[in-house]
């Protein structure tokens, strides 16, 4: 019995830890992806862990500091995994299509 209570408090902290790192991840995106595009062009993606990796290398080489990376990483897969549904196309100016 004590096992499976400590079983279901590690799980809830991970939980826990979850949400704390995907927060860590958004405050780093804000602080780190915003100097050269904005944020949709990283809205857009729905990828892999392994090709958030790649991107977060390539940026990376193209100048930008990333700090917490495990964070970002974390982040990106979490909210924009290739898991996920596709974002909705963009509209034109006027909406009409
Ligand atoms: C030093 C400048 C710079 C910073 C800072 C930067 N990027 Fe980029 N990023 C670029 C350039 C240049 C492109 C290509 C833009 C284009 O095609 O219009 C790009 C494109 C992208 C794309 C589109 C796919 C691709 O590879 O072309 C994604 C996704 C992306 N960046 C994510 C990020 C994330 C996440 C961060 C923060 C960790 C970030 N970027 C920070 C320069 C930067």
């Amino acid at each position: 019995m004590k096992r499976i209570l400590l079983l279901i408090g590690s799980v809830a902290a991970l939980g826990a830890a979850d949400a704390a790192m995907i927060e860590r991840g958004k405050a780093e995106e804000k602080r780190s992806c915003g100097g050269c595009h904005g944020v949709r062009i990283i809205r857009t993606q729905r990828l892999s862990r392994l090709n958030w990796e790649r991107e977060l290398d390539k940026m990376a080489r193209w100048g930008t500091e990333i700090k917490d990376r495990e964070a970002i990483l974390e982040y990106l897969v979490a909210t924009q995994g290739d898991d996920k549904p596709q974002p909705p196309p963009e509209k034109s100016g006027d909406g009409t299509k």
